[in-house]
């Protein structure tokens, strides 16, 4: 059944305080909890009904007397109450089992430790309680374990007892002064070791900052400490934001569903998201940790202080935080490659999302289960309707939204409505239209065409806006968004932007273009030449672009755009126009790369040195799944060929350069500054090329020999591994061999075996289900071998023969009974069925099918292959 945003009812009852104890014993845990509730009309005579799901309820009691049984109901999914006083203190004794928590949701066991996950809908796991955001309550916890194995018990706030029972076991108590709602509880208990700093706010608190790991992983959180301190420091620096408790805890796990949450005080973390050591993580890895840190940390004023009303807001704070964590990474570096980076992210995960069977806006309208909605709708487009308030109302206006919206809203669980309502109040502006970016899915397109009249050096841009059908929603309202824009000359100079109806001494260079209609005209003046539009800059909303650019006029962006993010992005719909022409046409064609393509290549490798991480983006042709996006019906075969020749184009006539930058850029150490990480990301990405060509097994295995770090290690592995020949093999053997025992690099070994482009691919995947080293509980295991074969491995996952969606249909089947939220997402690549060719179609339908024909599917799987059949 279908929970729906319109049926939103306030809360019957609040809980002010809630007391909670856990003895965690070996053969099951015992939670009391004490809670202190109210009717919220403050009267008495109201139904209060409790969540719980997989509890065993040992006792329950109002106001210090047992509850008769007449007066309460109990399923397998709550727990009814009636006649109540207007006022009254609840007491209820559970039993759970957290060892057999394979869901990892609630409280369960990862490798040697207790730990939480709560949101969105897992303290209903731990104890019956009212399981919504907008009931927010002061907690005070109190944790009984055996101390040998468990000497480091944890919850939110601060530490304010401890002591030790008869029969050996001892306790801690914890108190959180700020009310929060249960998704925001935590408990850990294990034996761990811990990374300890400290930081001062700007208003003098002295904070103590923990990180806690497994023993073995000592020695990898000087990272993610230094991360946490600038985090803090940039949040009090650009948002006047300080940290509120005394101590700030963060704790790393291997089990865990997502990267990270943001428990109050008390952060968990999936161990990918936490270590990192130039050893054995990646500089992808580095950054990563850097922006998972941060973002969990800003969650703590918007998500914590100022939480969601009901999960319909998500975005409200995953948006919003993954805004502020970009803004965050952008001024830790190269502003304009982190951004590449975003718009990379969102165009590979959101666009296809949007434009797919689980479309949905960034404020959903109805859902199964919630936990499928932590998609990249809601945090990456939420993200970009964020940056488009940003640019709107311009930084000073953005502030000022932001502080309106935390004087409002401090300690409040609020809606997506009330944060747009901050920022038109504290601006004036009227944000009504704007509102659209929350309520309608589906990507915008915009087309574009100009006109030029030389007689009266006039230059017209006609933009028209559409938004395709989604789920749902058929007919779609105008948007409002911002375009930033500019005119380049011939010779590639930016021309003054003298618009018709501004002053004449307002001519600009850049100019942002307020689209709001179906249709718009804007008309510039005093323009002496025909020029070439330079659109979106900064991809300043999220939209498909088209303009019937020349390839002249690509190559004159890409070479001198003012933009950075622009002359990225015109280098790469080059590439896409020539792949796009290829695959149009009936013979395959020699060559894919023209001299336009060539001569913006050549450009990027002599400026190389200049911005070599710049560079390397620059170098990386649009992906195969980034040219499925732009196309009708997808022939993933038909692509990857296109792409490969396109590839030996560039080697056949740039081979050579590539090779010199390889060379120059080839680093044989583990410096982890920007400089000499940009450096390996441009000689990975010249090897990268170079690999695609003949005889380059011995610089693959001459680049692996040589490797002094974990990104070169890992790139030549991964390029040796698409070949089926003894350098293969004895890497990836040798490899294993050195790190068998760091998980994090075994999910690697998995990883660039699953994106293997050799053939057998699948049934090598198959094999390495059965190695002692894979496990389907884990979850970033899973990940790294199923999720790294469909995601990231179009080319076999849809091999002819549909190998590939059998191996994972058997694959969610079997997660399906041991962790659904990790079984539903697994689904998602056989939901994309609709532009394949019709063969593939027909077997990946077969596939989806054969799982909603399956008994017991969990909510989330059944919610993502119903919504996936339907055409
Ligand atoms: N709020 C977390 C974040 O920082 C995500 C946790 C979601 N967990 C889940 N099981 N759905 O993005
Ligand atoms: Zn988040």
């Amino acid at each position: 059944a279908a929970i729906r945003r319109a049926d939103y009812n306030a809360p019957s009852h609040f809980v002010d305080t809630v007391d909670l104890r856990f003895e965690l014993n070996d053969d099951g845990t015992i939670v009391s909890s004490r809670l202190q509730c109210r009717a919220s009309d403050g009267e008495p005579g109201a139904d209060l009904l409790l969540d719980g799901n997989e509890l065993k309820l040992l006792e329950i009691s109002v106001d210090g007397q047992p509850l008769p049984a007449a007066r309460y109901t109990v399923d397998d999914q709550s727990l009814r109450i009636r006649d109540l006083p207007a006022q009254f203190e609840l007491e209820i004794r559970t039993e759970i089992h957290p060892q057999r928590n394979t869901a990892l949701e609630g409280l369960y066991k990862s490798g040697g430790m207790y730990c939480t996950q709560c949101e969105a809908e897992g303290f209903r796991r731990i104890t019956y309680f009212p399981d919504r955001p907008d009931v927010m309550a002061v907690y005070t916890t109190t944790i009984v374990a055996d101390p040998n194995s468990y000497p480091v018990l944890l919850s939110n706030g601060n530490r304010v007892d401890a002591g030790h029972l008869d029969d050996g076991r001892h306790w801690v108590r914890w108190h959180d002064p700020f009310p929060k709602p249960s998704y925001l509880f935590a408990l850990v208990a294990g034996d761990l070791a811990c990374h300890q700093d400290r930081f001062v706010t700007a208003s003098g608190r002295d904070v103590l900052l923990q990180i806690f790991v497994e023993h073995h992983n000592t020695g990898k959180t000087d990272h993610a400490m230094a991360a946490l301190k600038s985090a803090m420091a940039w949040d009090e620096r650009t948002h006047g934001l300080e940290y509120d408790l005394d101590r700030y805890m963060i704790v790393a796990v291997d089990d865990f569903n997502m990267g990270a949450m943001e428990n109050k005080g008390l952060n968990v973390f999936n161990t990918v998201c936490v270590l990192a050591d130039p050893e054995t993580s990646t500089d992808r890895d580095f950054e990563t940790v850097e922006a998972v840190i941060a973002h969990e940390y800003f969650h703590n004023w918007t998500g914590n202080r100022v939480t969601c009303r009901d999960w319909f807001q998500l975005s409200l704070k995953e948006g919003l935080t993954v805004f502020r964590e970009h803004q965050f990474c952008a001024d830790q570096g190269s502003a304009e490659v982190k951004r590449i980076g975003e718009v990379r992210t969102l165009r590979a995960a959101q666009f296809p999302e949007d434009a797919g069977p689980l479309a949905h806006p960034v404020r959903p309208d109805s859902y199964i289960d919630i936990s499928n909605f932590y998609t990249a709708t809601v945090y990456n487009k939420g993200s970009e309707v964020i940056r488009m308030y940003h640019s709107l109302l311009g930084a000073e206006g953005y502030y000022r939204g932001m502080q309106l919206y935390f004087k409002r809203h401090d300690g409040q669980a609020v809606t997506c409505d009330d944060f747009l309502a901050a920022m038109a109040d504290a601006n004036d502006r009227d944000l009504t239209q704007f509102s659209r970016w929350y309520s309608q899915a589906g990507t915008p397109v915009l087309e574009v065409q100009d006109d030029y009249d030389a007689t009266a050096q006039r230059y017209t841009l006609t933009v028209r806006q559409s938004c395709p059908a989604t789920p749902g929603q058929a007919e779609k309202l105008p948007f409002h968004l911002p375009l930033v824009m500019g005119l380049l000359d011939q010779g590639g100079r930016s021309m003054a932007l003298h618009l018709a109806d501004s002053a004449a001494s307002d001519a600009p260079l850049e100019r942002l273009l307020e689209i709001t209609s179906h249709e718009q005209q804007f008309v510039f003046e005093q323009v002496s030449e025909r020029p070439v539009p330079s659109l979106l800059r900064g991809f300043s909303a999220p939209v498909r672009l088209r303009y019937d650019y020349t390839d002249q006029q690509l190559a004159l962006l890409a070479a001198h755009d003012a933009d950075g993010f622009t002359r990225w992005e015109a280098g790469q719909q080059l590439a896409t126009k020539l792949m796009l022409a290829a695959l149009g046409r009936a013979e395959p064609p020699a060559h894919v790369a023209n001299e336009h393509l060539l001569s913006a290549l050549d450009g990027v490798l002599r400026r190389a040195s200049e911005d070599p991480a710049f560079a390397a983006e620059a170098l990386t042709l649009p992906s195969e799944a980034y040219i499925a996006d732009q196309l009708a019906e997808v022939d993933v075969e038909a692509i990857h060929r296109v792409r490969e020749a396109c590839i030996r184009d560039i080697i056949a006539e740039l081979g050579s350069d590539l090779e010199t930058i390889y060379r120059e850029n080839r680093g044989t150490d583990q410096a982890m500054d920007g400089a000499s990480m940009g450096r390996r990301a441009l000689a990975c990405t010249a090897l990268g090329l170079l690999a695609r060509g003949d005889d380059v097994e011995d610089l693959l295995r001459d680049h692996y020999r040589n490797a002094a770090n974990m990104t070169d290690r890992l790139c030549a592995l991964g390029l040796l591994a698409h070949t089926d020949n003894d350098a293969a093999a004895a890497a990836l053997a040798d490899f294993h061999d050195r790190w068998r025992n760091d998980d994090l690099v075994v999910n690697k070994w998995f990883q660039v075996q699953a994106m293997s482009l050799r053939e057998d691919t699948p049934e090598l995947i198959a094999q390495l289900m059965e190695h002692p080293d894979f496990s389907l509980t884990n979850p970033n295991r899973v990940r790294s071998l199923i999720g790294a074969f469909a995601q990231g491995n179009p080319l076999r996952f849809h091999r002819p023969d549909g190998a590939g969606y059998r191996l994972l249909a058997d694959t969610v089947l079997q997660l399906n009974a041991i962790n659904p939220q990790v079984a539903a997402r697994m689904l998602l690549p056989l939901t994309r069925w609709q532009r394949q060719i019709p063969s593939a179609r027909e077997g990946m339908r077969r596939e989806l099918e054969r799982i909603g024909n399956a008994h017991k599917l969990s909510k989330d799987v059944f919610e993502v292959v119903s919504k996936g059949l339907q055409a």
